[in-house]
């Protein structure tokens, strides 16, 4: 199997990530420095990142839903010292974040050591829904800028696709995107006049929020992963 891809199965990050990762000379198989991601390897070989050991097969993939409390950030280090989304997972293997999610967003994220799987939900071109709720300044909420998240805005990064907007009150909202440009549900609903007092993702792609408290964390079943490979 190609080295990237090698690296992707154990978990070490994504096939795009491990690229990077070889390309910055991290990598060594049966003692040499490998640069090319596309270096032929398998579990006969000694494979280390960093100087550890990986191993792509016989490892067991795992995926974790965590209700991503505020002020915690969902990258696996913060410079700052803040907490982050990995430190509350309790998982002896290191566990990586399904995208992002703002430090000031709470709800759902996953978290799981299978880097293929993390890199296919987050690619752009599985369109993967993840749905918010947002409670918004300027109340009431009103059609016409209801209709207008429907349609699509204009933001500077270029216009949204049409999503799917649900009232919930006069002051909270429901969207379902799924494009996952960086603080797109903020900004679309600054556009409209209705700045974000707090954020929360409810479901991403199959999986919903549910009854976790924020904090707390659950393993997917094996029904639920199902669905999350299914997704085309
Ligand atoms: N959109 C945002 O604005 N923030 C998030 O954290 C996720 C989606």
């Amino acid at each position: 199997m190609r080295l990237a891809k090698y690296l992707a199965h154990a978990g070490v990050a994504s096939r795009r990530a491990a690229e990077t990762i070889i390309a910055a000379r991290r990598v060594k198989v049966d003692g040499a420095v490998v640069t090319d991601p596309a270096r032929d390897v398998d579990d006969s070989r000694s494979v280390l990142v960093d100087g550890r050991p990986v191993h792509a097969e016989g490892h067991e993939r795992v995926v974790f839903a965590l209700n991503k409390p505020k002020g915690v950030v969902s990258t696996a280090s913060d410079p700052q010292g803040r907490t982050t989304v990995v430190e509350l997972v309790p998982h002896r293997e290191r566990l990586y974040p399904v995208g992002r999610l703002d430090a000031d967003t709470t709800g759902l994220i996953l978290l799981t050591n299978d880097g293929e799987l993390a890199h296919r939900l987050t690619h752009p071109s599985f369109e993967v829904p993840r749905t918010y709720r947002a409670r918004v300044r300027n109340a009431p909420l009103k059609e016409p800028a209801l209709r207008a998240l429907r349609e699509g805005v204009e933001l500077e990064d270029g216009p949204t696709a049409p999503a799917r907007v649900r009232r919930l009150g006069n002051d909270h909202v429901e969207l379902t995107i799924h494009e996952g440009r960086k603080r797109q549900v903020r900004r679309m609903l600054e556009v409209v006049g209705h700045p974000v007092k707090s954020l929360e993702r409810v479901a991403f792609g199959p999986l919903r929020l549910g009854p976790l408290e924020p904090g707390d964390t659950r393993r997917l079943t094996g029904a639920e992963l199902e669905r999350l490979r299914s997704l085309r």
